[in-house]
């Protein structure tokens, strides 16, 4: 394989282009939509917040399909990916990074389940991705309805340990292990080899 494609992939001793770009994609548009409902549960409704609101219903569905993404990429380098470690702590990263994934599922399919039962249509960006309907289909809305915020407020606790741990190993451990996932890292190596 060339350089440049191999690059795209994960391998042991760091993440590939693809990989990157959709960690941090993903993570700079989750802090967005917990900034912006985190706002609005300080301040409530008010018309200064209603834009960033407003972003909340497309950013939402473009996470969705960024975070799918996310996992078929992980399965498909599921055996070139630097490894977690063993023992009790390597099995609690597994089930940490699971579990992120799990929530950064179920969040926005919570969502979408409630607005495709809904009476409303939903036209993310003008594209209509659900029609209107007759009469709302009542559990999938007070499934979705229930689950959402919830499970939403518990992904961004899982967030907070996920960032806390990475400072762990960044100043006591001093493993690297956020160079790994850094835009950067495959430059220097390019520099340095
Ligand atoms: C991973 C993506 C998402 C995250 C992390 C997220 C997170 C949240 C959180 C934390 C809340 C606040 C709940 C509360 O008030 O306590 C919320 C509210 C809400 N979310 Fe999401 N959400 C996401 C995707 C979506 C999607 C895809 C939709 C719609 C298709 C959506 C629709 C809504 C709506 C309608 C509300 C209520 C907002 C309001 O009260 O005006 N969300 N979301």
């Amino acid at each position: 394989m060339t350089k440049a494609r191999t690059d795209l992939f994960d391998s042991p001793a760091s993440y590939g282009r693809v990989t990157r770009f959709l960690h941090w994609s993903i993570a700079g548009l989750l802090a967005w939509q917990l900034l912006v409902m985190g706002l609005k549960l300080i301040f409530g409704r008010q018309p200064f917040l209603s834009p960033l609101v407003a972003s909340h219903q497309p950013v939402g569905t473009v996470l969705f399909v960024l975070i799918a993404l996310r996992l078929v990429w992980a399965v498909v380098n599921r055996r070139r990916r630097p490894p977690h470690g063993t023992g009790p702590l390597g099995l609690a990263v597994v089930i940490g990074h699971a579990l992120l994934y799990l929530l950064m599922l179920a969040v926005p399919l919570a969502a979408l389940l409630r607005v495709y039962g809904s009476e409303r249509a939903f036209r993310p960006f003008g594209i209509e991705l659900f029609a209107a309907r007759d009469a709302e289909i009542g559990w999938m809305v007070e499934m979705g309805a229930a689950l959402h915020g919830e499970l939403g407020w518990v992904l961004a606790a899982l967030i907070l340990g996920h960032v806390a741990m990475v400072a762990v190993h960044e100043r006591v451990w001093r493993d690297g292990t956020l160079a790994r996932m850094a835009p950067q890292k495959r430059k220097r190596d390019r520099v340095l080899g």
